[in-house]
């Protein structure tokens, strides 16, 4: 039956949630649900992976998310706060590597002015690259001033649509919340980006399902998927994890339902495989976000254990992601990398 089902996807792009449980259910059909999402990427976005670099400009959090290394309550961490200037400056070596688009990330709270923010969006444009922002919730007012600025696409995962996990996740968050803040990036113009954690304590294949609906359903452009990896330092610290394999199967389910978007093969892959991001590539994938961020602060932005690179330079990671896209005879992208729109989402 999955077997079936995976061929309908491949041909109509859509499934039901209980078709989509079925398959993430089965472990036998793993190697054709990847291979269809391979096929479908190489027909839909071709051979180009696109180079987006990361820099992870604070790891302060006013957030308590009970699966991430940054909460506020963590004391565990030393915390840091780059300068302006400082992001502006990593930014201009990243152009110079090549990069065609930066990512902004941080943890969430007030901890730059809106006026900050805007200055660094604005110096980094000037490098002619594109930005993505994904520094979580924010205020209608701001998301369009950094718009206005010219940030071109906002990353927020809903990280669960299951509404009942996500309350007992984020004790200080509301889904209600960051559905709205979706709908107004997506409003403003921006790409938008979201996407999920999987193997979370109590996730079920059919949340799993439901997310993936839900990616179709809010009009995506972008979606990263990332096995939840527990941090010793956090209240989640004795779950067992997400798996790889569960990782790999709910991204390639997403790549058959959304053929034309963006798909990283997030770091958290490889933190989990050391081949994670070029199986991720290989199974639906067509984006990787080299970290760009220099220094000490790739290992204080400690998420989760295991994290890869936090010893290596922003000029070595990118020789190092090349020759290993170049290795699977993929290309690496000169261009932006936006979203060139063959399917229109319904909402
Ligand atoms: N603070 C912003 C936010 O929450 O949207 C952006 C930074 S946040 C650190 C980026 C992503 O890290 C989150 O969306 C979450 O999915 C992921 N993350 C946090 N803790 C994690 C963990 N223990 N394992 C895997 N991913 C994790
Ligand atoms: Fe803060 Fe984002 Fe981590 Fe939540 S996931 S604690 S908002 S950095
Ligand atoms: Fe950082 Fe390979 S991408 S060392």
């Amino acid at each position: 039956m999955s077997d079936f089902l995976i061929k309908k996807a491949e041909k109509e792009h859509n499934l039901t949630g209980d078709e989509l449980a079925e398959i993430l259910g089965n472990d036998e059909i793993n190697r054709n649900l990847l291979d269809a999402a391979n096929r479908i990427r190489e027909k839909y976005v071709g051979n180009d992976v696109h180079l987006r670099g990361l820099v992870e400009f604070s790891n302060l959090c006013s957030k308590n998310c009970v699966y991430c290394g940054l909460r506020k309550d963590n004391k565990n961490l030393k915390r840091y706060k780059l300068k302006p200037e400082t992001i502006i400056d990593f930014a201009q070596k990243a152009v110079s590597y090549g990069y065609k688009t930066l990512v902004l990330q941080s943890g969430e709270g007030d901890f730059y002015t809106t006026e900050d923010m805007i200055h660094i969006v604005r110096e980094i444009k000037k490098l002619d690259a594109a930005i993505t922002l994904s520094i979580g919730e924010k205020t209608e007012e701001e998301y369009k001033l950094f718009r206005q600025a010219g940030a071109d696409r906002f990353l927020l995962r809903i990280e669960t649509t299951d509404k009942q996990l996500y309350k007992k996740l984020h004790p200080d968050m509301n889904h209600e919340n960051r559905i709205n803040c979706l709908k107004t990036i997506r409003k403003l113009g921006y790409e938008l980006g979201t996407g999920s954690l999987i193997g979370l304590p109590g996730q079920t294949v059919e949340s799993l399902a439901g997310d993936i609906l839900f990616f179709k359903e809010i009009g995506a452009d972008m979606i990263g998927i990332g096995p939840f990896i527990p941090n010793r330092d956090t209240p989640l610290k004795d779950e067992k994890g997400g798996s790889f394999e569960m990782s790999l199967k709910v991204m390639a389910l997403t790549r058959l339902l959304l053929p034309d978007i963006n798909i990283p093969a997030t770091t958290a892959m490889e933190s989990l495989n050391p081949q994670g991001r070029l199986i991720a590539l290989q199974s639906g994938a067509n984006v990787v976000m080299p970290n760009v961020t220099e220094g000490e602060y790739r290992a204080l932005y400690k998420l989760y254990p295991g994290k890869i690179c936090i010893n290596d330079t922003p000029a070595h990671c990118r020789g190092c992601i090349t020759g290993k896209i170049h290795g699977i005879n993929r290309t690496v992208s000169k261009d932006y990398g936006f979203r060139k729109k063959i399917f229109q989402s319904k909402s």
